[in-house]
């Protein structure tokens, strides 16, 4: 992207932020999620994998990476679609992966295409997401398999951490996004074949600075054509963002479920 002005940093839509900075967006819960989905769900080079509301494809590209399945990627973030495509040209993936720009409620692909389709983190950003899990039902095999990681309220935050979220995410999390509440909602379609719940960590404030500092580093590259000014409003909006997203898992938990599609 070419940016202009410190003001379209702060400007930028998140998930076009995450693709700006070069961030692997994970789901919730990191790798060991990605893990348990592949051995609960039964995840294999036979299969063929949607990763829904994707980003930058991170989930999708870890799993066809370690399992060597076919997959599909889609967002609405044209942004995270090219760094997912970018990092999709890599041999090892021999062209198995497809990205594409689109909305979760209205997939492109034909009814049941997929074996499984996997969701981190997603349905709480998808505005409409009661047709976006129809259409997920719709494009999973009679068998197929949802894999989940979404994050769930245990207690209110203030309004003033819901404000600031706001900020960082571009809508306001609803604090009635429970565990009972996620779990109505998938049963529109689904049946809980697995479950597991687990506290999220927390870091202490200078970690997340040094790990803010770090990512800057790391990927110093793609911030070459910066002005000082620039470089440092993407410092400031990364902190920022991990400072209120460390503070809003005080409120949370990390739901992981495989769920069987049901058949109508
Ligand atoms: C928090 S990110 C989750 C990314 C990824 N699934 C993960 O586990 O890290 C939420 C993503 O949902 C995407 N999104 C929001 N509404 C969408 C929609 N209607 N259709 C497709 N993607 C959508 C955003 O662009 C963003 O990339």
């Amino acid at each position: 992207m070419n940016v202009q002005s410190v003001e379209q940093i702060w400007q930028m839509a998140y998930p076009d932020f995450v693709a700006f900075i070069d961030q692997d967006n994970s789901p919730p819960g990191g790798e060991p999620t990605i893990s348990w989905w592949i051995e609960r769900a039964g995840i294999s080079a036979d299969s063929h994998v949607l990763d829904l509301a994707c980003n930058t494809g991170f989930s999708s590209r870890t799993i066809s990476r370690r399992t060597g399945c076919t997959g599909a990627g889609l967002d609405l973030s044209a942004m995270s679609i090219a760094a997912a495509r970018a990092a999709s040209i890599a041999p090892i993936f021999d062209g198995r992966l497809d990205y594409r720009i689109g909305d979760a409620a209205s997939l492109p692909w034909s009814a049941g295409e997929f074996s499984h389709v996997v969701a981190g983190c997603c349905f709480g950003f998808i505005s409409d997401r009661e047709r976006a899990l129809t259409e997920t039902a719709r494009v999973l095999r009679p068998g197929g398999k949802l894999c989940v990681s979404a994050l769930a309220y245990i207690d209110t935050p203030p309004a003033s951490l819901l404000d600031d979220l706001q900020q960082c995410l571009g809508y306001r999390p609803a604090p009635a996004r429970t565990v009972s509440f996620w779990r109505e909602f998938f049963a529109l379609h689904f049946d809980v074949a697995e479950s597991w719940v687990e506290p999220l960590p927390i870091n202490s404030e200078d970690e997340l600075r040094d790990a803010a500092v770090a990512h800057m580093l790391r990927h110093q590259h793609r911030f070459d054509g910066l002005s000082v000014e620039q470089r440092e409003a993407t410092l400031v909006r990364l902190f920022r963002d991990r400072l209120v997203f460390n503070e809003n898992r005080r409120y949370q938990t990390c739901c992981r479920w495989v769920l069987n599609v049901r058949s109508n």
